[in-house]
């Protein structure tokens, strides 16, 4: 195990019936919020209005800043940002996914200063102050609730960035499993994938080769957000599964599991940017379509890794009379099979990505391999891997 330092700052309220702590919540860090939700979902299911009473019950004036859109813009984001140096928010409250968070995490970055808030994205400036944020979690997916974690897509140049800075953790999260019984499928899927892939890429990329703790706390996570989502799927208003679904997704990218790996990269993720900023496709389905190529890919590198991991969460009793090539490839098999299962896709093809797109996608993965210092990454072998995914 690896020299490392964990400290999350953030506060994690969950359960049933949180949200009307908001407004405290709040109050410890300002007094004008700007609040920043999505397209229609938190009005649709009467989450709008507890946030708002509990707000207002507090003394909080509240701006406005709604509409945030899957796979969030930068022009979105400079909006935002002009509301609160205009009429001097104090405190930022996200009431959304991932991307409402991003947006209200990037928002809380660039207001204190004059300079565009890409400039912190491609690192032409790092961040030095922040506006405080609370956020009200809706959806499991991301992990940004409980992360220093942002990506942003600039439309102009079609780069989905992504970046993290300690000053970005929310002060709170609350995390309450009820608001997202009304997820569609679709996005409860995507969500269980996006988790599943925050825990394979720090698995897989782990530089130090004795880990045990951090690997069956990994593959515990793995086991747990397929068989959440699949409860989840099969009776949308289960409390537990969305509860478990919830705290899994959250644990999935908040640190803990990457404490003592070493240096970790994040490919699999590099790759799908490109696919969501060339096409607009969600998160966890570009994902599940990256998976299965990359992890083909590198059973060439490290056969042992994924065999293990196939050993971990599906579990064979006559595993010992494998190798390691053929146990990664079963391993493979049944990641693809939950995929298609769940109903996200694991082809290029299947969401309509024709073949003879792959070198543009590989130009457009190549910026981001660079920003993240990706070593290995040329365009030559994301292509070889983009390949394995057609
Ligand atoms: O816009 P509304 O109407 O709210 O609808 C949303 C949206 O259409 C809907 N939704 C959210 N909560 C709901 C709900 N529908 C019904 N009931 C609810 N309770 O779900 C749709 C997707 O929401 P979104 O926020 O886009 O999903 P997600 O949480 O998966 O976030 C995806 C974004 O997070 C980024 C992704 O790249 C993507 O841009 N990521 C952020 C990370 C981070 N900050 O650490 C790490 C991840 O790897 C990821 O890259
Ligand atoms: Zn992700």
């Amino acid at each position: 195990m690896q020299n490392f330092v964990f400290h999350n700052p953030t506060k994690i309220i969950f359960g049933r019936a949180t949200i009307p702590l908001v407004g405290q919540e709040t109050a410890a860090w300002g007094d004008h919020a700007l609040l920043v939700y999505g397209k229609e979902s938190i009005k649709k299911h009467g989450i709008y209005n507890q946030v708002t009473a509990s707000l207002e019950n507090t003394g909080i004036k509240i701006t406005e800043h709604g509409g945030v859109r899957s796979n969030p813009t930068l022009d979105h984001v400079r909006t935002g940002i002009e509301k609160v140096q205009k009429n001097g928010c104090t405190v930022l409250v996200a009431v959304g996914g991932g991307s409402v968070i991003d947006s209200a995490k990037a928002i809380s970055a660039g207001s204190p200063v004059k300079h565009d808030v890409w400039k912190f994205f491609t690192g032409k400036k790092s961040i030095k102050k922040t506006l405080p944020l609370i956020t009200v979690l809706t959806l499991a997916a991301a992990g940004s609730e409980m992360n220093s974690g942002m990506v942003i897509t600039n439309e102009a140049t079609h780069e989905k960035f992504g970046f993290g800075n300690k000053r970005l953790y929310p002060k709170t999260s609350i995390l309450d499993p009820e608001t997202t019984f009304t997820v569609p499928p679709d996005y409860t899927a995507y969500g269980a994938v996006d988790a599943v892939a925050h825990v394979l890429e720090f698995y897989m990329t782990a530089s130090d080769p004795a880990t045990p703790v951090q690997d069956r706390l990994m593959e515990g996570l793995i086991q747990n957000s397929m068989d959440a989502c699949n409860r989840c799927l099969l009776v949308p208003d289960n409390y537990n599964a969305r509860a478990d679904l919830m705290w899994t997704a959250t644990l999935a990218l908040n640190g803990l599991t990457a404490a003592g790996l070493g240096r970790v990269g994040f490919p699999m993720h590099m790759i799908e940017h490109s696919l969501s900023a060339l096409y607009d496709i969600p998160h966890g389905a570009g994902l599940s379509i990256v998976i299965p190529g990359w992890l083909t890919w590198f059973s060439s590198i490290n056969a042992v890794r994924i065999a293990l991991l196939g050993k971990k969460v599906f579990p064979l009793a006559e595993a010992d009379n494998y190798s390691d090539e053929q146990m990664a490839r079963r391993t493979v098999v049944k990641l693809r099979k939950w995929f298609n299962r769940i109903g996200s896709p694991t082809s290029l093809g299947e969401a309509g990505i024709p073949k003879i797109d792959i070198e543009k996608i590989a130009d457009n993965a190549i910026s981001l391999a660079k920003v993240w210092r990706l070593q290995g990454y040329t365009r030559k072998r994301i292509e070889e891997i983009l390949h394995l995914c057609a």
